[in-house]
């Protein structure tokens, strides 16, 4: 079976070749294989490279820079998901397409469920939902992951970031009034190879259990807050030099942004439970993962 994987440079993408390849030969394509910008020319890429699933990753996920860049980020998250959502759909090919919180309001405090209103806030957001659209639309087989709060060992996000900076400074302000779950991608890649193990190695019998759409992200509830403090202990911990003595926690309004992120990001867990058999773990489980890899470097 020949599974093409996009956005391989990214952190999920980067993580779900070696998984992947236990259920099929992995076509990893990176953008000058598979430009997702050039919608135009997916269906005669998808020719060549004739995939029986199709795992994307890709994304343009700069949520703050879509605000002035939104033709190009509904082009890649919504036109071209659709190119090749209708590509496989004619074919049967089973699609397995990231998506995000940023798709819903985030008002209230109970976490979404797969099935909720959605409502995002952001040009990223609506992009993506219009990915997940036309995923839907096509009629084929198909999963919508969806996802939060994706961090990773390696690249540019939150745990890193914060690593760097709480090295430099004394004091850190951090966000502590938007609440989700950090995700490590490699909690991603292990738990999208323990789904498919249950369904034999079958996409498209993975994508009709989960209904179409899944939650994926690891347990619990943290703000952005709670996970640099986190981060920041932890690296203490492994005795990494951190000056940030004080993390200052403060609200969304001291610390603008272009795109307005949703205050309450928590996904409900229940219907991957249940696939699982088992609960997703907890955040903090995969920070320590991942910091033990950071400090190895
Ligand atoms: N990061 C998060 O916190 C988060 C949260 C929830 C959901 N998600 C979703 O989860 C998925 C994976 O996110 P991630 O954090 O792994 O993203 P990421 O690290 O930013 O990687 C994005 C990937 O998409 C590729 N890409 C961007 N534009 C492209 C184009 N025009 N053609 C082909 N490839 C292109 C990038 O390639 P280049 O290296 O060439 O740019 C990169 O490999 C995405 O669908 C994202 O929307 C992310």
């Amino acid at each position: 079976m020949r599974i093409l994987l996009t956005g391989t440079s990214g952190q999920v993408g980067g993580v779900l070749a070696g998984p992947l390849a236990e259920f099929g030969e992995v076509v990893a394509a990176n953008r000058a294989m598979l430009d997702l910008a050039d919608v135009a020319s997916i269906p005669e890429k998808l020719d060549a490279i004739a995939p029986q699933v199709i795992v994307n990753p890709a994304a343009y996920t700069a949520v703050d820079r879509a605000e002035d860049e939104p033709e190009l980020a509904f082009r890649v998250n919504g036109a071209a998901p659709g190119a090749i959502a209708s590509w496989a759909a004619a074919r049967q090919v089973p699609v397995v397409h990231f998506s995000t919180d940023y798709v819903f309001s985030g008002s209230g405090d109970r976490p979404w469920r797969e099935d909720d209103a959605t409502g995002p806030l952001s040009v990223y957001g609506r992009s993506k939902l219009q990915g997940e659209q036309a995923l839907r639309a096509a009629g084929g087989p198909h999963l919508i992951v969806r996802s939060s709060w994706i961090y990773h060992r390696t690249g540019t996000n939150f745990l890193r970031t914060i690593a760097r900076l709480a090295a430099e400074r004394d004091e850190l302000r951090i966000v502590a009034d938007q609440i989700g779950a950090p995700t490590s991608a490699a909690l991603i890649g292990a738990t999208l190879t323990d789904l498919l193990r249950k369904f034999s190695g079958d996409f498209s019998a993975l994508a009709t259990a989960s209904g179409g759409t899944l939650h994926l992200a690891a347990s619990g509830t943290a703000s952005w807050h709670d996970f640099a403090t986190a981060i920041v202990a932890g690296l203490k911990a492994r005795g990494r030099p951190a000056r940030a003595a004080r993390i200052v926690p403060i609200r969304t309004p001291e610390y603008p942004t272009k795109a307005v992120r949703p205050l309450n990001s928590r996904l409900d867990l229940a219907r991957i439970t249940k696939l699982l058999g088992r609960p997703m773990p907890p955040w903090q489980a995969a920070l320590e993962t991942e910091l033990d890899h950071i400090v190895e470097k």
